[in-house]
């Protein structure tokens, strides 16, 4: 085979959250149409994409970093008479452009995440011009309907983005301007993407969005549905056994996703509703547009609604202005819920973002300490959690191989990393698990006969 039939190779790196995981995939099925096939050596790839999240500036620092190494890769094979063309993808292509390639000439495509269907298409302009191209323009509906070919999927379980976007403005927060406005699919797109899921195998869907309860896509008849409306359609999809939905605001949190947790069986007991802090003057100046209390009474009726549900939050510690004061109230806040799951972080200026110019920027130190008092807290309820299952039978759908030999893992309900000896057979199916032990953050068990 000469270098021009042999198969192209693409290595993917996902940086950040989910929906770039989904997106991730998209790429490499959009890129597959074009003759790509994944690896996983960067040093074999004729194409390397970063598909890169920009949330907190750690995350930032680290393409660039990888960045370096990837041009002394690209350097290397070059030697040997090899190409190799690099794609910046994600939130940093979204929020940098320009400036990505002015700092790391290495880099030939810059892409944000509503153009990832004309990656075929620029790869090629980029090859044939030898110019650097920047494509950060927001068509959302022409991403998602050059994006409907089927979906290659391996696992029983996948992501399923159904809303992009966020309106709420939280003024840490950089979502709003690098992936715009809230933009919802339509019900019928999003129910032909799941038949197709179900019928490749997929039993278990989670939908993906930045502020995924405030769903409002259209159905046949131009209506607009809510997700509860949506979860009760896909639910009645033979085969697919279970629906989760992440990131929720708590200013979405209707009454009816609220009864769907009573009521729609398929969907899993685990809710991941960010509060980001426990003191009402911070809630204020993050505008998050809701207090303590207010989030606490969401909690109660959806325990009432749901009294098994597993709570998961993300918590922002050091944010412009919080006093020790504001912070015991965060801690009395994560007392009184019992979080089950959990995501908490530094406050990260992002620039551009309002926080980033507030007074009273909290000392770095003193934002560790109560990150470590946080996390020891959290820790303690996630444990407290997982401890709780030890002695029940639980369904656990089987979705990958262990680390060791025989060995499956699965995830309960309440969304728990399961392990358990099984044969790959098993892989794909939902099987009652007596758990016996449980370690910091996975479950171990056995088939119940
Ligand atoms: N600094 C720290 N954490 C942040 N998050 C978002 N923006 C920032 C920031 N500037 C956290 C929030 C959000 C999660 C995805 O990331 O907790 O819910
Ligand atoms: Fe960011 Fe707030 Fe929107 Fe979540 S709700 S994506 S934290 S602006």
């Amino acid at each position: 085979m000469t270098a021009d039939t042999a198969a192209k190779k693409v290595f993917i790196k996902t940086f950040g959250c989910q929906m770039n995981v989904y997106d991730s995939e998209r790429m490499t099925e959009a890129l597959a149409g074009d003759g790509y096939c994944e690896t996983t050596d960067l040093e074999d790839a004729d194409l390397v994409v970063l598909n890169t999240c920009h949330i907190r500036e750690k995350a930032v620092e680290k393409v660039y970093s990888d960045l370096g190494r990837i041009r002394d890769i690209r350097d290397r094979r070059r030697r040997d008479g090899k190409d190799t063309l690099v794609t910046v993808a994600g939130c940093v292509a979204q929020a940098e452009g320009a400036e990505i390639s002015r700092r790391s000439p290495v880099v030939d495509l810059v892409v944000g995440p509503q153009s990832y269907h004309r990656l075929p298409e620029l790869l090629k302009q980029s090859r044939d011009t030898g110019a650097r191209i920047v494509e950060t323009t927001f068509p959302e509906e022409e991403k998602f309907e050059h994006l409907t070919q089927r979906r290659q999927v391996r696992s029983a379980t996948a992501f399923l983005t159904i809303q992009e976007g966020c309106d709420k403005f939280c003024t840490f927060c950089v979502v709003p301007y690098t992936r715009g406005m809230e933009y919802s699919r339509s019900v019928t797109d999003v129910e032909k993407e799941a038949r197709n899921l179900v019928e490749s195998g997929v039993r278990e869907l989670t939908l993906l969005g930045q502020n995924v309860n405030a769903y409002h896509g259209v159905t046949e008849t131009g209506a607009e549905t809510t997700i509860a409306g949506l979860i009760r359609r896909l639910a009645r999809i033979d085969g697919l056994e279970r629906v989760r939905y992440m990131t929720s605001h708590p200013r979405n949190m209707s009454g009816d996703l609220i009864a769907a947790h009573a009521e729609e069986p398929k969907l899993m007991p685990y809710l991941h509703l960010p509060v980001q802090s426990g003191s009402n003057r911070i809630l204020a100046a993050m505008n998050r547009k809701h207090t303590a209390e207010e989030y606490l009474r969401i909690i109660e009726k959806v325990r009432a609604a749901r009294p098994d549900i597993a709570l998961s939050t993300d918590m922002i510690v050091g944010f412009p202005g919080e006093t020790d004061r504001d912070f015991e109230e965060t801690l009395d806040l994560v007392k009184a819920v019992g979080f089950a799951q959990s995501y908490s972080f530094k406050y990260s200026p992002r620039p551009g973002t309002p926080a980033a110019n507030m007074e009273d920027q909290v000392p770095d130190g003193v934002a560790s300490d109560r990150l470590a008092r946080l996390q020891y807290l959290l820790t303690n309820q996630q444990e407290r959690f997982n401890a709780q299952t030890v002695g029940q039978t639980i369904p656990v759908l089987f979705e990958r191989p262990g680390r060791s030999d025989g060995i499956l893992v699965g995830r309960s309900p309440y969304l728990q990393l399961v392990q358990a000896e099984a044969d790959t057979a098993l892989l794909g199916k939902i099987l009652p698990v007596a758990i016996r032990g449980h370690g910091p953050g996975s479950l171990s068990g056995v088939i119940a006969a």
